[in-house]
């Protein structure tokens, strides 16, 4: 079997592409890779995107792909590196051979950059995988997504679709759809408990794998 990845990426940092990415990888029993960490206290319990990944998909561990750049400072990754003394080089960025599908989690948003002369959007072009845009509803949404979608555009990464993350805004959401071009791949509803439970059942009620698969089989 070979490896067939798909990118989380989303509008903006601490939208939910995390837990997201957890429910997606947990429906599909994918292996999960977020291959630049920018640091260690994300979410202020120590615990980094991986680790928040084992635990809310309930995955084994060994379908959690390591990390390539573990950076100490919660800021962008050019300057994280920079500030640890090390340079990303995409060369250390290719996909890793594992099998069947690979959900890899991008860092904040698609012009993040990773380097002074790159931004993740050119590493996602790179890999030449498609993305799914997570995107909130809360207001401002419409102009980030339709901002990321010109950006992925741009490089050439095809475009899943869109995971809406937060309370329904229908019209929001709709206007996304028609304008932007894309399709609405769900929404997640925010969670008053955030537990391996109620996110696969959440995810489950919500999305629909198949949505995932057959553009990772493709
Ligand atoms: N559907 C949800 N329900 C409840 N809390 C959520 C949900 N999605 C995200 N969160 C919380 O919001 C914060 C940011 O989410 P996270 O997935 O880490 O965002 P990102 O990966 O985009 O930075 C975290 O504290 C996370 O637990
Ligand atoms: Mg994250």
């Amino acid at each position: 079997m070979t490896t067939r990845p798909l990118i989380v990426t989303g509008t903006d940092t601490g939208i939910g592409k995390t837990v997201f990415a957890a429910g997606l990888a947990g429906a599909l029993q994918a292996h999960y890779w977020k291959p630049i960490q920018a640091g260690l206290d994300e979410d202020h319990t120590g615990a980094t995107d991986a680790e928040r990944v084992t635990r809310l998909s309930g995955l084994p561990p060994e379908k959690i792909v390591p990390e390539v750049y573990k950076l100490e400072t919660p800021c962008s990754p050019h300057r994280a590196a920079e500030i640890d003394g090390v340079t990303i080089d995409p060369a250390r960025l290719d996909l890793p051979n594992v099998p069947g599908p690979l959900i890899i989690e991008g860092a904040g948003g698609v012009l993040v950059p990773i380097s002074r002369t790159e931004t993740y959007v050119d590493q996602f072009a790179r890999w030449g995988a498609p993305a799914v845009l997570v995107a909130r509803t809360q207001l401002g949404t419409i102009n980030h997504t339709l901002l990321s979608i010109e950006a992925l555009r741009s490089r050439g990464v095809p475009i899943l679709g869109i995971a809406f993350v937060g309370l329904a805004q229908p019209d929001s959401e709709a206007t996304i759809e028609e304008m932007g071009g894309v399709r609405r791949l769900g929404r997640l509803p925010p969670l008053n408990v955030l537990t391996r439970e109620s996110l696969t059942h959440a995810f489950a009620e919500h999305f629909r794998a198949d949505d995932f698969l057959a553009e990772a089989l493709a």
